[in-house]
Parts: C-alpha cells; structure tokens; sequence
C-alpha cells in the first residue's frame, strides 16, 4: 500500500500571504489606501495571546495595518461593545476580530452581533451565516475556508464527491458544510450522536474531522485513497512526560490508507490566519468599493 501524500499547509499558507502581500500593494498603488485589522483581546489566556501576536505580525508582514487591543480580564460587555462601536466607525479599520473564547461575564453572541457583518473577517456574524447559507457574496469564516484550499490541493475539482465532516460547530461545521455544497460535494454533517461513525466516515471520499478529539479518526475509519483534513489541535501528554500535538486523526494510520493528509501541526493550522488576512483585503475592498485585486481571485 502506498503512503498517502502529505498536503502542506505551511507552503500553502505562505503562498496564500504573497498574494495577499501582492493584493495589499496594488491597492496602495492605484487605490491610495491600506487594509487594516484590527484584533481585540481580553484577558490574559496564554495561548489566545500567542495567537493574536500571531496574527498581528502577519498582518503587517502582508503590508497592512494591524490594531491591536488587550484588554483586561474584568472588561465589562459594555466596555467591549464600545470599543466594537468605535472600529465599526473607523475608517482605517476594515476588519474586526474578537479572540474567542471571552470571559464568563460577556456573552460572545452580543458581541459578535454588534461587529458591522462588513467588517466580520471571522464570518461569524448570522448576516455573514445567512449570506453563505442562501449563496450570497459576504465574509467566510477561515478555518473552513482553509480546508477547502486545503482539499483542492490533493483534487483540483470536488464536484460529485461525498464529503463527510465529523463536527457541527458553527465555527468550522456547519460553514465548511456550505462551501463544499458550492464545491458540489454530497455534505455529510457527523456528530457525537451519530449513528455508526466509523462507517459513515467510510463512506467519504473527502473526509473532515473538527471535534477536538485527539486521535478520534482511526485508519479502519477512512477509505482507501480518500483525501483526509484533520481541523484538530489536540495537546496530549507524551508516554516521557512532555507535550505533544495531535490532530483529531490517528496521522500513521490514515497514511496508510488515506490519499492525501493534512499534518497536524503544519496542516489546517497556518491556514487560518492566511484566510484571515485574505478575508481582510476582500472586507477592504468592499468597504472602498474597488475591486478584488485579481490575485485574490478563487480565495
Ligand atoms: N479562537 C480560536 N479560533 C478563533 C477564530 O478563528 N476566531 C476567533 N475570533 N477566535 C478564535
């Protein structure tokens, strides 16, 4: 048996950030204007602060303008609504993301609903939600939007294929759901209440896991020469103590079977904040009234 190929997320990513970088230019040249986004933060999760540095040094390494706020751990919802209200007001901010997940004390839903659906890079916002459900142009949440790239890049055409996503969040899900409908896939949405998960995850010919499970996927679970995207970020502890990452897919074993695999790290991971910036440029534009640069184009 043939060893399934590894998709690399990480040269796809930066391939995604040149054309970004490309994009950011030609605006500045013929537009006179930069995309900004701005990123909020509150409190001090350590691991939600890796990531938002992260997304504010390749936010300006793709040449736009990145705004960033950390605030404290006791915010009140309204004190984040008004700040919310002021970016949507900005005329240098075209994106807005709020780090999820928030403090107890504010309710994530609020907070989402008061971002101008505009300037929602996340696509989490329900105008956002509805515009994807019904088919209408609007801001795509990134995660999903990786893994479809990601897909395409083991199989340029999806039309006709069964797709099977094990994990309904609204995050990933259930937008990942609707962007593989457009790709003309047969959407498959799997859960923990599923019904005889192994053999439903059989039947796909691309196969998505977005549970946070570590390992869940097994290889008996995948069908020869399927194309397998694994959304999982799992910190498991090592057999010697230390801390490892694994994908919601058992990787050794669906290499054995699979046709193509995402890596955990390296895979979905870098991605999403490529689409992120994508998602910036393309908000921009928007907002200007210019059009998509054409590097952007099929993003
Ligand atoms: N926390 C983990 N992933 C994400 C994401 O994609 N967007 C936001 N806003 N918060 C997150």
């Amino acid at each position: 048996m043939s060893e399934a190929r590894i998709i690399d997320g990480k040269a796809l990513a930066a391939s995604v950030q040149e054309r970004v970088a490309a994009a950011v230019s030609e605006l500045r040249m013929k537009h006179s204007f930069v995309p900004g986004l701005a990123v909020v933060l509150v409190g001090d999760d350590p691991a939600s602060r890796v990531y938002v540095r992260n997304k504010g040094r390749r936010t300006t390494e793709a040449g736009m303008k990145s705004f960033e706020y950390l605030l404290p751990a006791d915010t009140t919802e309204k004190a984040l609504l008004d700040r919310i209200r002021l970016l949507n007001e900005s005329p240098e901010v075209h994106g807005i993301l709020v780090q999820l997940p928030l403090p107890g004390q504010i309710d994530p839903a609020r907070v989402i609903d008061a971002i101008d659906p505009d300037k929602d890079v996340d696509g989490f916002h329900v105008i956002n939600a509805g515009r994807l459900a019904v088919g209408r142009p609007g801001l795509v949440p990134c995660t999903p939007l990786g893994c479809v790239l990601l897909a395409k890049q083991a199989r340029e055409d999806l039309s006709g294929l069964e797709a099977v996503i094990i994990g309904r969040s609204n995050i990933v899900g259930k937008p990942l759901a609707q962007l593989l409908l457009r790709e003309n896939c047969t959407v498959t949405i799997a859960h923990s209440r599923t019904r005889d998960l192994p053999e439903v995850a059989r039947r796909a010919d691309v196969l998505v896991a977005a549970v946070g499970r570590p390992e869940l996927v097994r290889g008996e679970w995948i069908k020869a020469g399927a194309i397998v995207i694994d959304v999982g970020i799992n910190r498991v502890r090592r057999e010697d103590g230390k801390a490892r990452l694994v994908g919601d897919v058992a990787f050794d074993e669906a290499t054995a079977v699979a046709g193509a695999i995402t890596p955990v790290p390296g895979g979905v991971g870098p991605m999403t904040i490529a689409m992120l910036l994508a998602n910036t440029v393309k908000a921009a534009c928007l907002q200007r009234g210019v059009p998509l640069p054409r590097m952007l184009e099929g993003l």
